[in-house]
């Protein structure tokens, strides 16, 4: 009777599902729901995943996929890290919004840490990378306004220099930096004044600086645009004409920053510290929360009424972020990114040595591109069949962001099953997306990431 007994209870632990799973309904429209109901911005794997748990998601069906995209840089912590569940939990219970007219526990701790990791003097939430870099943007023209300037007309000293090849977010100020033609071109007129500068080219750099530059905007590691780094020439001239001329270096670590390199922000390889760091993607574990860090200068010219935010910096968000801080710390992840991106790099170079369509392997830490020299969009397919996730961007980039509290097991895994898909995927040659020549209502129509 007890043998009996005991083989009950083995088969009720058994049949207990390791993560929580929605229950599918009876009649599932949830895909010809969002397919009828939503607006068309993103083209959609045709599968709906349900719950994630460390570097794993998992899909109605129950299939297991290996999160190598988290989220787009998002989920360093991977999924339903219990530390930050209990800690959404606790703050749901407490206070979930209050409002930027009063002071919450936690925006200014969190102020304070961002602060410490990055060098910066001051903090600014928002609820997203996009808004983010329009607030920057903002704070340059600011700060670039003279006792000369009418108030109510343009300052002289208002052009702003991004980057070719750039990514910067959807806003209209946002946007207007990004210079990926099929994201701008529906949407013109942008807002004015921004030119665009060859990426690491320090002789175009040189030619459209001058004293009407405001602010220089760049990715320290351009992540969109398909894993570039700044060189560090490049970063130093940057740096050097923005004080020359009074203008200030915006380094948008809205996807290589809080940690993804092994370091707290991809600059910090440098010697020469930015005016202004962007930062987003994984800050809140997952919730949505933004932030400008920049320097007491300028910070000097804010006063109350001129930027702000509904949302931005509410007491449970900020709560979170504070704990993935600390989680950061206290679980030692800039060593893990380290160790297991230097693993995962050394996989791949193995791989770019068996597969000569391998053009190149780029980034460091845990923000690694795999360039190929055909059409990576279906090695994604591949992979999803294999139960991986990545992400190719640019058409023949395979983006890799994995969470930073991967394993040796899982970076092995990852390794086999990447070979699978390399090895699998019907290999086509690819034409670059003609973007030249198309049509705004052409681009808008491909407008998808
Ligand atoms: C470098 C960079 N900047 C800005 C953004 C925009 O951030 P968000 O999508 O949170 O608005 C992104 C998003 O991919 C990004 O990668």
């Amino acid at each position: 009777m007890r043998a009996l007994n005991q083989r009950k209870a083995v088969s009720r632990v058994v049949q207990k599902p390791k993560y929580p799973r929605i229950p599918t309904p009876k009649l599932d429209t949830r895909l010809t729901d969002a397919e009828q109901f939503l607006l068309p911005t993103y083209k959609r794997q045709p599968f709906v995943i349900t719950a994630g748990r460390g570097a794993y998601v998992y899909d109605s069906t129950g299939k297991k996929y290996l999160d190598f995209l988290g989220g787009i840089a998002v989920n360093a912590l991977g999924h339903a890290h219990p530390r930050i569940v209990k800690v959404i939990r606790r703050e749901a219970a407490r206070a979930i919004h209050l409002s930027n007219l009063y002071h919450n526990a936690y925006q200014g701790p969190l102020a304070r840490k961002l602060a410490e990791v990055s060098g910066m003097d001051r903090v600014f939430f928002s609820n997203s990378g996009t808004e983010a870099a329009d607030g920057a943007l903002k704070l340059a023209r600011l700060c670039a306004r003279t006792a000369s300037d009418a108030p109510d007309k343009p300052a002289a000293k208002y052009r702003i220099l991004a980057m070719q090849n750039s990514f910067h977010g959807r806003t209209f100020g946002a946007v207007s930096v990004t210079s990926t033609e099929k994201y701008r071109l529906p949407f013109a007129p942008l807002v004015p004044g921004v030119e665009f500068v060859r990426f690491n080219d320090i002789t175009d750099l040189e030619s459209k600086f001058d004293d009407t530059v405001c602010s220089v905007i760049l990715e320290t590691i351009q992540g969109e645009g398909g894993i570039h780094s700044v060189t560090e020439a490049f970063w130093n001239r940057a740096r050097s004409l923005a004080s020359q001329h009074g203008a200030l270096l915006i380094a948008d670590e809205i996807q290589c920053g809080l940690g993804r390199t092994g370091r707290y922000f991809a600059y910090q390889r440098f010697s020469c510290k930015p005016d202004i760091v962007l930062v987003a993607k994984p800050l809140a574990a997952g919730l949505p929360l933004g932030a400008i860090l920049t320097s007491e200068a300028v910070a000097s010219h804010v006063s109350p009424g001129l930027h702000g935010t509904t949302f931005g910096g509410g007491p449970l968000i900020c709560a979170t972020a504070l704990e993935f801080l600390n989680i950061i710390e206290s679980e030692t992840l800039l060593g893990n990114v380290r160790v297991r991106g230097t693993e995962l790099r050394e996989g791949l170079a193995k791989l770019a040595a068996k597969f000569d369509f391998i053009r190149e392997i780029r980034g460091e830490g845990l923000i690694l591109g795999v360039e190929l020299s055909i059409d990576g969009n279906p090695f994604v397919a591949e992979a999803l069949r294999q139960g991986l996730l990545i992400n190719c961007t640019h058409d023949f980039t395979l983006r890799l962001l994995p969470p930073f509290i991967i394993t040796r097991a899982q970076v092995r895994d990852f390794l086999r099953l990447f070979e699978l898909v390399l090895r699998k995927t019907p290999k086509s040659v690819s034409a670059a997306p003609a973007q030249a020549t198309a049509s705004p209502r052409g681009l808008a129509q491909s407008a998808w990431r």
